[in-house]
């Protein structure tokens, strides 16, 4: 959702501002502003802008505030349009209080109404004005006391930084159900929503708990509950370098985070999957003895994280013979789910940050379940609070669409099946071997499809002026097909569903006609007959077919489909390989339409609200 961040320190705030603004603006990216503390401490400049982080940085380099304390903010609208009035930070009456905030606060109507009854004036529609009004309300010279005093009025979720000209030396940040960290530098400090933002200045990471909040001044940062009681910081290591959040000579972050996806693979192998098989997690907390307790898994999740999901039950039930069930993170939070000490718990979140998929797990945690995230940030809201993590080791993720994250969670659940199927005796030695030279040789049959891309561009000019697609796929590249069709249409804005495909006589046929292409995973598979089957209705339908096949496989020789041709690995492993070659489809589709890739209309990376 929105990006924060808070600078206090020897050098001049804006610089560091935008730049760190333009690393966060994958959070959202409707609005974006500043306020900087100028050195007089008399008084604050802020600026502003409808539009991206570009047009603000165009706005301050024509008049840079000078000052070394400030906060900038990039916004995903929720209460109130991208207005230039609605854009962060926010003000009190008197001008002196400053906030930016990520998040909702529930109450807002009634503590507006409130503080209007008692004369403050109220200038946008946005929930978070409230804030610095009721900081200005409670303030009594005490900034920290105003701002414990302030939060305890509001119902919702946060993640605020703040400071006023009353206190010139103090940045002060909060938390509740959004995520905040603080960056440490050499006499420097950051408030950030995300690591990403903070990379380019500091490894030292100190993490700010649920309900907690920080005051930075020149002499450090002091934690504390929202209470007011003491906390002792926890500081980690951040091993992200800034080249890895950088676009590396490639025109989006989303060309770039796909060609990572061989080395993704290995990444998220490494040192985990022996010559032998045995698999071994650094955090992952779960003795044998209670992976052999488990007796059924589920797991939560949403979007594109949900399809690794789906893809997990396939891995998991086939590997360790578990009945695995999969739920959006949104639905399992509200359901009263069946769930015990002898429940597995996986949380599967690229960020980490997911607020229904956060929610999801506090709540198996309640009933007594284990949990386990599987997330690529590291310190993030779900690595804090489940009993184990499995980290994803992928890097940083900046295009708003998952892809990389995507095929590391893949490669991780392989792991986790066998994982908990040597515990449970359940794999054959014979089985063990074979699937993990398999998976060692992964990232071999990955880079060949990376070499593809020129056929996969081509194919995608001449499909990119369709405005409907259908994706098909069987066993376990059907999740394959959800998440193919789920990428196209976040990037390019078209209409595209998965389907699996011995479904698609039940309905879906319907729709087909020759404007309306099917895209089918028909690589090697026991199903594969079943596909070819398939692809004849569809052909039959007129409508256009483009298909992915084994190298070398003459399965549809004869048939009018525009075939994609991806290296020839087993079926149980193929899901990798063919969703980097839909994702490649569907990033040429859209850059072949001029669309934004690396920030989709409507979207966010890490979605914080419910
Ligand atoms: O950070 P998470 O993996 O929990 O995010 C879940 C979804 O919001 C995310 O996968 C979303 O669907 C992306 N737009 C996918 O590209």
């Amino acid at each position: 959702m929105c990006g924060i961040i808070g600078y206090l320190g020897e050098r001049p705030a804006t610089p560091i501002i935008m730049e760190s603004l333009k690393r966060l603006e994958y959070r959202g990216y409707d609005s974006a502003g500043v306020a900087i503390l100028n050195e007089d401490a008399h008084h604050t400049s802020v600026v502003k802008s409808a539009s991206k982080v570009d047009t603000l940085i165009e706005r301050l380099q024509e008049d840079m505030p000078t000052g070394h304390l400030g906060i900038g903010h990039t916004r995903w609208a929720t209460h109130g349009r991208p207005t230039v009035i609605n854009a962060h930070p926010h003000t009190d009456c008197t001008g002196k209080v400053m906030v930016i905030h990520n998040g909702i606060i529930e109450n807002f109507a009634e503590l507006r109404r409130d503080l209007e009854q008692r004369g403050h004036v109220f200038v946008s529609e946005t929930d978070t004005e409230v804030v610095p009004h009721l900081i200005e309300e409670n303030f009594r010279g005490d900034l920290v006391g105003a701002v414990r005093a302030a939060l305890a009025k509001l119902r919702g979720t946060y993640a605020m930084a703040i400071f006023s000209q009353h206190d010139p030396d103090l940045l002060i940040g909060a938390r509740l159900n959004a995520p905040l960290v603080v960056g440490i530098g050499e006499k420097e400090w950051f408030i950030a929503s995300d690591i990403t933002a903070i990379i380019p200045y500091t490894k030292k990471v100190l993490l700010i708990g649920e309900g907690e909040m920080v005051s930075v001044t020149p002499l450090g940062p002091e934690v504390s509950t929202l209470a007011g009681t003491a906390v002792k910081p926890k500081i980690i290591e951040v091993k992200w370098d800034v080249a890895q959040a950088q676009k590396g000579g490639y025109v989006h972050f989303m060309a770039k985070e796909i060609n990572e996806a061989s080395e993704t693979v290995s990444n998220a192998l490494r040192g985990r999957l022996s010559d032998e098989g045995e698999v071994t997690f650094e955090d992952f907390a779960l003795t044998d003895r209670q992976l052999l307790k488990i007796r059924d898994i589920k797991m939560v999740a949403a979007g594109t994280s949900y399809y690794a999901a789906l893809l997990g039950k396939y891995i998991i039930e086939d590997l360790a013979r578990v009945p695995v069930e999969v739920e959006p993170a949104s639905e399992f939070r509200y359901r009263q789910p069946i769930i015990d000490e002898n429940t597995l718990v996986l949380g599967i979140s690229q960020s980490g940050e997911t607020a229904d998929t956060l929610a999801a797990i506090r709540e198996a945690r309640r009933l007594g379940a284990k949990v386990i995230s599987i997330t690529n940030v590291v310190g993030s809201s779900m690595a804090l609070e489940s009993d184990g993590v499995i980290y994803l080791h992928a890097g940083p993720e900046i295009g708003v669409a998952s892809t990389k994250t995507f095929v590391a969670h893949i490669a991780c659940l392989y792991l986790l099946g066998i994982r908990i199927a040597a515990v449970r005796h359940r794999i054959p030695p014979e089985r063990l071997r074979e699937l993990t030279a398999a998976l060692k040789q992964l990232p071999g049959a990955v880079h060949d499809v990376l070499e593809s891309a020129p056929a996969i561009q081509e194919l995608a000019r001449t499909y990119a002026r369709y405005q409907n697609f259908m994706y098909m796929g069987r066993g376990i590249n059907y999740p394959i097909a959800l998440e193919g069709a789920l990428k196209l249409k976040e990037i390019s804005y078209l209409h595209a569903e998965g389907y699996a495909a011995g479904e698609l006589k039940h309905g879906p046929i319907a729709l087909l006609d020759k404007g309306f292409p099917v895209f089918a995973i028909a690589t090697a598979s026991q199903t594969l007959e079943k596909m070819v089957s398939n692809i004849q209705e569809v052909l039959a339908r007129d409508a256009p077919v483009v298909a992915l096949v084994s190298r070398g496989s003459q399965v549809l020789q004869g048939m009018t489909v525009d075939a994609l041709e991806v290296p020839a690995v087993s079926e149980f492993l193929s899901p990798i390989p063919n969703v980097v070659a839909l994702q490649l489809f569907a990033y040429f589709v859209a850059a072949e339409r001029g669309c934004n890739v690396d920030q989709p209309r409507n979207l966010a990376k890490s979605v914080t609200v419910e």
